[in-house]
């Protein structure tokens, strides 16, 4: 019983982190997050993602850096595409 217990457990917590583990390397949500930003944010801060003068590095910035950001260009997008943006922003170097 108690066994049977832990293992329940062990699939219960399995269930849960496989999400996790899958989003943080998604190749389809970096691909979206690639297009929006060619077509949205490439024009000012580059196809490096660093900026230049003004206009700040974003490499690697998280989805909630990005929502809470002061750029009115992502901070009033939907949250799926700040997801997306985000995925491909970590995987610049
Ligand atoms: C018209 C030019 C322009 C476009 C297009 C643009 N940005 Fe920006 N962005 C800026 C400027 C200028 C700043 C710095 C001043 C500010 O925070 O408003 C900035 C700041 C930021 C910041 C804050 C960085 C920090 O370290 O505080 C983030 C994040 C950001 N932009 C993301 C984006 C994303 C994602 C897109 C595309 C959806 C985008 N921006 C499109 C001009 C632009």
């Amino acid at each position: 019983m108690k066994n049977a217990l832990k293992r329940g457990l062990f699939v219960f917590i399995a269930v849960l982190l496989v999400p996790v583990f899958t989003l943080a390397a998604d190749p389809g949500l970096m691909a979206k997050g690639k297009a929006i930003y060619e077509q949205e944010c490439q024009s000012c801060h580059l196809e490096s993602g660093k900026g230049a003068g003004s206009i700040p590095d974003i490499r690697g910035l998280s989805a909630r850096a990005l929502a809470e950001s002061k750029c009115g260009k992502v901070n009033k997008k939907p949250k799926e595409e700040v997801e997306a943006l985000s995925a491909y922003l970590v995987s610049l170097k």
